[in-house]
Formats: C-alpha cells, structure tokens, sequence
C-alpha cells in the first residue's frame, strides 16, 4: 500500500500565529523524502488550515503527487481545474465540523457529481470520492465515471479496541472488495494512526491510505522525518 500524508494541520500549526513557521512546502518535502507516495491538502472553503498559496507553491515544488482534498463548489472545480493536481478528492464540507465528519452522499447526487467530475477528469485529472463504506454509496460512485473512491475509515478507527471494531472492520472490507468489483480503485483514510493501521493489510487490494493527524502528533515528539519512516514501515 501506499501512503499518502495529509501536511492540514501543519498549517494549523502555522496559522496559530499568522506567521509562516511551520513551512508547509518543507513539511511536505519531508514527508516525501521520508515515503509519502502523495501529499494530501484539503483547501477548505474557509480557508482554517491550508491556504490557495499553499496549494499553488505545493503545485510548483512537489516531486510526487497533489491530493487536493476539496468540496463540489465551483470556486473548488475552478482552482483545480487551473492548477490541475494529480488527484482530487471530493468531500462534504461543513462550516462548524472540526474534520470532515462523514462521507459524501453520491447517491443523493449522482447527476451532480458527475457533472462536476467531468471536466477534471478531462483535464487528466484522477478524482476520487470520500465516502463511508455502504453498498449504496459504492454502487452510486461507479455510475458516476470517477476512477477512485477513498473509504472514510472514521468509525473503524474510533470503534478500535472495541467489542465493536469488527464489525467496522468488516464494513470496509467489504467496501473495498464491492468497489474493486465495480472496477473503482479504493484508498482508505481517517483516523487511522500507529495503532489501528495493521488491519488494513488484511483487506486485499487497497491502493493507497491518507493519514494525517496521527502523524502530525507523533512528529511534535520524533520529528516529521521518524514518524513519515515509521507509518510507512507499517503501511508498506
Ligand atoms: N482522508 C480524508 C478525505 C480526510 O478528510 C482526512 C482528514 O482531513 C483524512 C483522510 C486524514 O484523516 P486524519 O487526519 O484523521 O488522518
């Protein structure tokens, strides 16, 4: 598998005093230099962590692939289409939410969605779905002609150590084996940290995961070098 890490709340970091420390684009090279395979950045509409130039430096430096993370608005579609990212993953977004809560309701909107994937993918650009691991919500994916679904794994990893993991894990096993089917490549991510990653080796086929706040945390007590190495360790 591969490992995607999402540099959100270096920014956080940063934007805690409005300077420019942490560098998001240094944080973003060590993480590659150390076994991202992709940086994640998720532009939201109000601006809380990563900032458009950001993303547009990220654009320019980066020497594997931009995740933009992003809601179905125009405003999004625009800068995605200018800046033109390797990937993007659409995602519900909600003004109050402290992370993004849950995943997208494609089968609500499928017209939608694939109206709006439609000029990114012509653009060359892979798009990806965020969404929770429920038939409906597979099936609806693949009608709409994007390449990738990424499997909110939320619940599994708050339900970890728990009477109830197995049952969550069990959700995104079959999640990803209904995708994979339906000829959707599956990345997985959210909440998964040091502890609760292992099991996604048991699930057969899962491209890449996005991790981002368990590794930001560790990094305050190892450093972002140590802690990229030891989650790609354990993903690899
Ligand atoms: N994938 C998606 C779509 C997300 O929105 C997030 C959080 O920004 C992540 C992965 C990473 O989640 P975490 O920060 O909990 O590792």
């Amino acid at each position: 598998m591969l490992l995607g890490v999402n540099i959100d709340h270096v920014a956080t970091l940063r934007n805690a005093r409005g300077g420019v420390e942490p560098d998001t684009i240094k944080a973003a090279e060590i993480c590659e230099l150390n076994g991202a395979t992709s940086i994640t950045t998720h532009l939201r509409e109000d601006r809380r962590h990563i900032k458009d130039s950001d993303v547009r430096m990220l654009i320019r430096t980066l020497k594997t692939n931009l995740n933009l993370e992003m809601a179905v608005t125009d405003e999004m579609q625009k800068i995605a289409l200018e800046i033109v990212p390797h990937s993007v993953c659409l995602v519900p977004e909600k003004r109050q939410e402290i992370t993004t809560e849950g995943g997208l309701d494609v089968a609500a909107q499928i017209v939608k969605i694939t109206d709006f994937a439609k000029p990114l993918i012509s653009a060359g650009i892979l798009v990806s779905l965020f969404i929770d691991p429920v038939d409906e919500q597979i099936k609806a994916s693949a009608q709409t002609g994007v390449q990738f679904v990424e499997i909110h794994t939320g619940q599994y990893s708050e339900k970890f150590g728990t009477s109830q993991e197995e049952a969550e894990f069990l959700k995104i096993k079959k999640a990803v084996t209904l995708a994979k089917s339906l000829g959707l490549k599956v990345n997985a991510g959210h909440g998964l940290n040091y502890q609760n990653v292992h099991r996604m080796h048991e699930i057969p086929g899962l491209y890449e995961l996005n991790i981002g706040h368990s590794i930001i945390s560790r990094a305050v007590f190892v450093g972002l070098p140590q802690a990229v190495k030891e989650m790609k360790d354990l993903v690899k």
